[in-house]
């Protein structure tokens, strides 16, 4: 993309209304605009941000074996009277009356209407076990939206729910979704850590919500220090093993590590001092293992082995897909803007022209943008006849993790400067060398997704 002819609305001054660094820099460098409260466009930058984090969320949840749907956001009331919660849900629910006098309401989550595809379709164990998930839009009333994208009143999240014909099955599903999980936010650049916490309007027993620890998160979150060393990494996994996805709950939710819906005084004092911690975490997603709530409430039952009905077991989990824009913002960034991870950022590199005009630099730049190109990484040209200085301040705001900057003296020695944003630390490199550099930084990243 050549930043001449692109939609880069970046802001000059600091937006008053914004109250934390994300959504600052969320605005400043022209990402979104708010629509209404809590509900916001995605511009063209932030718009490649929430693709690439969907992207990565399709492809840990099918490497898991898990089905992409797409259902709608908007819902008949019906079936949500049929599982308590049309009701229940309170005045979070954006209840809409269409011009029959049909009771609607835009999904805040999607149990009901997955239930209701499930008991359509199935019925025997043996289509067992199934996860249908899809990434969608979701609108919850929220009291005090804020926050920008991080509290939203209209949100993307990755919704899933897993079908199985015992609780047993259906706890394997709820740990095969908790290592998708960190994969997903690892792949992200993110740490998130799995916590015990309180089951909400979903109901349940079972559940963990996934906090990135950040001082501006809403919820407050005692932990154990040791959990914050576990790293998932690059492991190979079956995710049809029972035993492999327990060992990765085991290890990852052995430790002390709960909101404070669920910090229990007595448990924390249990963890050597020097390593209790509490601090502030953002909620990125949660799974659940319900059971039959709504598969006995709404029907969905299978035939079993031995040809009597039973209900299925259940289970839902949440990524918020447009929630971890703020998230990473928060988790990485320094006083001049965003410094975005390799495997969500929105264009590979930036290319910063010192001198537009000047017939060699103009050359070089479209050379290594073609170059680029060619082995499937974006760059964003900055090809405006701008001042140097100005130049390196949109890139450092909008934060792309790699800079190339080509000018007319450093081409005379053959060479370019490869700036890594994270460490300012700049090297000077022959052009060719530079982007056999940057091929083995993305190497892990392209994925089928980014070529
Ligand atoms: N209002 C919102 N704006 C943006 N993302 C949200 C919002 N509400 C929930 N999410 C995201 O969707 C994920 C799954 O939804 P879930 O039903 O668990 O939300 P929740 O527990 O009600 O969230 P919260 O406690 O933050 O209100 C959450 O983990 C969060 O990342
Ligand atoms: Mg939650």
């Amino acid at each position: 993309m050549r930043l001449s002819r692109y939609f880069l609305p970046v802001l000059k001054e600091t937006p008053a209304e914004a109250q934390i660094v994300s959504h600052r820099l969320m605005l400043r460098a022209g990402m979104i605009k708010q629509a209404s409260a809590g509900i916001y466009s995605w511009l063209p930058l932030g718009y490649r941000v929430l693709k690439r984090i969907e992207q990565v969320v399709h492809e840990e949840q099918q490497r898991a074996g898990h089905i992409p749907v797409l259902m709608p956001t908007l819902q008949s009331a019906d079936l949500w009277q049929e599982s308590g919660r049309y009701d229940a849900y309170g005045d979070e629910l954006l209840r809409i009356r269409d011009r029959h006098d049909r009771d609607m309401l835009y999904g805040p989550t999607n149990e009901e209407m997955i239930t209701d595809i499930f008991r359509s379709y199935v019925s025997s164990y043996k289509a067992l076990p199934l996860t249908l998930y899809h990434i969608q839009w979701k609108f919850r009333d929220e009291v005090r939206p804020r926050f920008g994208v991080m509290r939203g009143r209209e949100f993307l999240m990755k919704d899933g729910y897993n079908f199985d014909l015992t609780k047993e099955d259906a706890l394997h599903a709820y740990n095969r979704h908790l290592v998708t999980y960190l994969r997903t936010y690892e792949r992200l650049g993110l740490q998130a850590i799995p916590m015990r916490a309180d089951s909400g309007p979903i109901g349940g027993d079972d559940t963990h919500e996934f906090l990135v620890l950040a001082e501006t998160g809403e919820s407050e979150v005692f932990y154990d220090a040791e959990i914050t060393d576990l790293k998932f990494g690059d492991r190979a996994i079956d995710y049809d093993s029972v035993d492999q996805c327990r060992a990765v709950l085991e290890e990852f939710t052995s430790r002390y590590a709960r909101t404070d819906e669920t910090h229990d005084p007595a448990l924390f004092d249990k963890v050597p001092a020097e390593r209790q911690r509490v601090a502030r975490g953002i909620e990125v997603g949660q799974i659940f293992y319900f059971g039959t709530k709504y598969s006995e409430a709404m029907g969905a039952t299978v035939q079993g082995p031995d040809g009597k009905p039973v209900p299925v077991h259940m289970g839902s989990h949440g990524i918020g897909v447009s929630r971890l824009v703020g998230a990473i913002i928060e988790a990485s960034h320094d006083d001049k803007g965003i410094i975005w991870p390799e495997g969500v950022t929105p264009f590979a590199c930036g290319i910063v022209n010192l001198r537009q005009g000047d017939d060699a630099a103009d050359a070089a730049c479209e050379q290594l943008y073609g170059a680029l190109a060619a082995i499937g990484l974006e760059a964003l040209y900055d090809d405006r006849d701008e001042r140097a200085g100005a130049k390196f301040a949109t890139m450092d705001l909008i934060g792309l993790p790699w800079r190339i900057t080509v000018g007319p003296r450093g081409l005379k020695n053959g060479v370019v400067e490869l700036t890594s944003r994270r460490t300012g630390e700049s090297e000077e490199l022959a052009p060719e060398a530079a982007i056999r550099k940057l091929a083995d930084i993305y190497a892990p990243h392209l994925g089928a997704a980014r070529a």
